[in-house]
């Protein structure tokens, strides 16, 4: 098993994979993973659908800009955020957080006033921040998927609209980013970073 800093640096977008099946469990264990992720307020708004069928893969890679490494994936994630689901897991994840003294009462009473002042849902406005909740949780997959020596690739290059018209969702899933899944069939150096000192801000 890595260690956390042994995945992190090991981690590579993998855009080739080999046809091996993955059993099932191992797809168990990512969505777990990213069923342990933290959200705002314990919101949990992310949504995962599993696809392993060759023809949807292949209008999820049409979907994609014609990211055609994506169907030779065995499997890809779908990762969504739900709208409604963000709002009510708000409301109730505030309560709970409140109940146990994780947050003062002063900031629960915050929390829910933002939520209630929302009248009408703004998908295009909303969408991004509730993302921003799905991201972690799909971070978590892709660094758990090393623990199998499964690769995957972040694909936020895509048509969001097409893709909830494959699965007939309404506007109310938003489709934050594909993850295909599968064994790497390349090993890539390491891509370039900005050193350190160009990331501070002084
Ligand atoms: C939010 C996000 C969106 C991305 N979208 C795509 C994509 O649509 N297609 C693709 O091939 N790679 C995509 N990537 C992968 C990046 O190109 C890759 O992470 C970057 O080049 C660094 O390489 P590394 O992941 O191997 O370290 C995406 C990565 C992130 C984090």
């Amino acid at each position: 098993m890595l260690t956390t800093k042994e995945a992190i640096e090991k981690r590579r977008s993998i855009r080739k994979f080999k046809p091996d099946v993955i059993p099932e469990k191992h797809i168990e264990a990512l969505l777990e993973a990213a069923r342990l992720a933290p959200s705002g307020c314990n919101a949990q708004p992310w949504r995962f659908k599993v696809v392993r069928d060759p023809e949807t893969k292949q209008q999820l890679a049409d979907a994609a800009y014609q990211q055609k490494f994506i169907e030779s994936a065995p499997v890809v994630i779908v990762c969504c955020a739900d709208i409604q689901g963000y709002l009510d897991g708000t409301v109730s994840g505030t309560q709970d957080l409140g109940k146990i003294g994780a947050l003062e009462d002063r900031i629960v009473k915050i929390l829910q006033k933002r939520t209630n002042d929302i009248k009408t849902i703004n998908v295009e406005q909303m969408a991004p921040k509730i993302s921003f909740n799905v991201a972690i949780a799909i971070e978590h997959m892709v660094l758990r998927a090393l623990d199998f020596d499964l690769g995957t690739c972040w694909v936020r290059l895509l048509d969001e609209k097409k893709i909830s018209d494959i699965f007939g969702w309404g506007n109310n899933i938003y489709v934050t980013a594909l993850l295909p899944v599968g064994y790497p069939a390349e090993t890539p150096a390491p891509r370039k970073r900005k050193p350190l000192q160009d990331l501070l801000i002084s």
